[in-house]
């Protein structure tokens, strides 16, 4: 066992299932994409693996286009996105699909979505690969769902803890130990 491992108290999604579910997610993209071009934005960096995956799965010619952002302040409209990383690819009229690892309070992805929507793009949906619905308090959803979460910290995948645990190749709860420490 690895030192990461070592810090799993339990997992929660395991690789196999994650990649079912993602192959899922691709099918059913090239589907309702069929005949487009989209352009897949990345939000940098949680939903890194899970884009990877994700594109691999999906029978379309994709254009790979990033953004990093947060989010700071709470409510539906009083929010400020902060860009630390803004895509220069010019979305007028074309489908985005914004790819997210987790939406949580969603207040990152509303105030995303409404920055993009003055872009014109033609279409703008959200895929998130993980949704902790009972935590939502902004105005949003997400149009294609890996898997509905439940309100626990989870790691792994792409997602942190301080900026660790992104390389684990599962989705899992930290031992509580972690937490206590920092
Ligand atoms: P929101 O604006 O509250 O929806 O923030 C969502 C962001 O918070 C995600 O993109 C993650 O970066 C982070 N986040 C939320 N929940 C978790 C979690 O359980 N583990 C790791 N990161 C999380
Ligand atoms: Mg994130």
């Amino acid at each position: 066992m690895e030192a990461m491992h070592e810090d799993i108290e339990k997992i929660l999604y395991p690789e196999e299932l994650i990649r079912s579910r993602v192959r899922e997610l691709g099918e059913q993209l090239s589907r309702d994409y069929a005949g487009k071009t989209p352009i897949f934005i990345g939000i940098l960096k949680g939903a890194i693996i899970f884009y990877a995956d994700l594109l691999r799965e999906c029978d379309l010619p994709v254009q790979l286009e990033f953004m990093a952002v947060s989010s700071y302040g709470s409510g539906t409209t009083s929010g400020k996105l902060v860009f630390k990383k803004d895509t220069d690819a010019n979305l007028e009229g074309r489908d985005v699909v914004i790819v997210e690892d987790i939406i949580d309070s969603g207040n990152t992805l509303y105030l995303l979505r409404e920055e993009l929507s003055k872009r014109n793009p033609a279409s703008i949906r959200i895929v998130a690969l993980l949704d902790k619905a009972a935590r939502r308090t902004a105005d949003i959803s997400a149009d294609y769902v890996g898997f509905a979460c439940a309100d626990e910290f989870v790691v792994g995948y792409g997602l942190d803890f301080a900026e660790k645990y992104r390389n684990l190749p599962y989705i899992g709860v930290l031992k509580p130990h972690i937490y206590e420490k920092t």
